[in-house]
């Protein structure tokens, strides 16, 4: 089998790139190992920069979003019972889109089928060879037997547990991480969200999130200690903890009902340096990931696409290589900026262990005095909603 781009991953990464190339008439193939209904059962992050809602106009992948999406022109942080408004639009002039990560997945795969896109399911890649030459050739099982994908380039989309990152020489790549001591356990309702906006909660007993997939779904995340698991927390543990983090007013609003998922998350920051090694060039989970608070996961794999669609669309139309030679340096420069901010967001509203050296509630003082300043100063607030609605690409 042969294509001009073997695309490793058929998550929102993947198939954005595979839809951008296709709609300028370049071949891909996308290399999947779970099947589609798999992929479509992975709940994530709904909130989208006005970048990525861009990137999926660009796509011709946005009919449904704006119709059943939701633009929210602000959010709430509260802390010491009280929340206080952080209005997106009037700070920045934009606000985000509340669109499922699922329901753009499910948009995507639909329209890559509809002009005949191939998507191979249960396709595992498990080695990537010619890297250094111009005929990269990716090997995939399927259906119990070895197959190829002889290709121009390889996009590795395939997340952190993925095939593609591994295939870069170890003394080539830099990687720096972060592991946070604690998790989010999140759960789905058939409830209509606690506020018209998301939720943020600063609390000493744990952090919480109310948000939200539309009117009738909601999605709530509390903290919670590593070593727990699902089956420790019913639903009605969940929402007596919720309740007990959120501002009174907040909570007596609270309606629950029967959890239709439940899952803990750990949280991690990682960034791997480079991107690209020779032919391949890597995007989305595949070369970073951020803690969820902020939201920024999908919104990076998404500029990361922004920059690696035009590279490869200019090579194939102009033979001009200098936006893939430039495609790691200018990825990674807008990728640690969502890191910075998800990382400081997590480290200000979560419940968090002292460093060495510190005695007292030293962490707790410090994030409750940055949250006063925040909202004391237009400055810090401005600085807030501007990394939320997304930085410039
Ligand atoms: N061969 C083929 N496919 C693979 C392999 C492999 N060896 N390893 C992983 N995959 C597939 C996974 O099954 C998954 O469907 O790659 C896909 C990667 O998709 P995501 O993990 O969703 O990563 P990405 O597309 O970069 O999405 C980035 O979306 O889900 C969020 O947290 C994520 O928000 C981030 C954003
Ligand atoms: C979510 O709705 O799942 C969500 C929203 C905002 C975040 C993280 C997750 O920061």
């Amino acid at each position: 089998m042969k294509t001009q781009v073997g695309i490793i991953g058929g998550g929102p990464s993947g198939l954005i790139l595979s839809q951008l190339l296709h709609l300028q008439g370049i071949d891909s193939v996308i290399l999947e190992r779970k099947t589609t209904d798999y992929v479509l059962t992975r709940i994530r992050a709904g909130v989208l920069e006005q970048g990525l809602v861009d990137l999926l106009h660009e796509a011709q992948v946005f009919e449904r979003m704006e119709k059943e999406g939701e633009i929210h022109d602000g959010f709430d942080i509260a802390y010491n019972g009280k929340t206080h408004h952080v209005n997106l639009k009037k700070l920045t002039g934009t606000g985000v889109m509340i669109y499922g990560q699922t329901e753009i997945t499910r948009d995507l795969i639909d329209a890559r089928k509809k002009s005949g896109g191939v998507i191979l399911e249960e396709a595992e890649v498990f080695d990537i060879q010619g890297l250094e030459t111009d005929n990269p050739v990716i090997h995939f099982a399927q259906d119990g037997e070895d197959h190829i994908l002889e290709c121009d380039f390889v996009a590795g989309c395939d997340g952190f547990h993925g095939a593609s990152r591994k295939a870069i020489p170890k003394e080539i790549i830099k990687t720096y991480e972060k592991v946070y001591p604690f998790g989010w356990l999140g759960i789905l309702s058939e409830t209509p969200p606690v506020s018209h906006e998301l939720i943020y909660t600063r609390d000493e007993k744990g952090f919480s999130l109310c948000s939200m997939r539309h009117k009738m779904l909601s999605r709530y995340y509390i903290q919670v200690p590593l070593t727990d698991k699902v089956e420790d927390w019913s639903d009605d543990r969940f929402w007596d903890a919720l309740k007990s983090r959120l501002p009174q007013n907040v909570a007596d609003k609270l309606i629950t009902g029967p959890s239709i998922e439940k899952s803990i998350a750990p949280l991690r920051s990682f960034v791997c340096e480079t991107m690209r090694y020779g032919r391949l060039f890597l995007a989305g989970d595949a070369a970073h990931i951020v803690p969820p608070t902020g939201a920024k996961g999908l919104n990076s794999a998404a500029s990361d696409i922004h920059y690696l669609s035009r590279a490869l669309i200019d090579f194939y139309k102009t033979g001009e290589e200098k936006g893939l030679s430039e495609y790691s340096s200018k990825a990674l420069k807008r990728v640690w900026k969502a890191e910075r901010f998800s990382w400081w967001m997590t480290s200000l509203l979560h419940n968090l262990p002292n460093s060495e050296g510190e005695s007292g509630d030293f962490t707790g003082k410090m994030q409750e005095a940055e949250l006063d300043y925040i909202f004391n100063s237009e400055a810090a607030l401005k600085s807030l909603a501007e990394n939320y609605v997304g930085l410039p690409y």
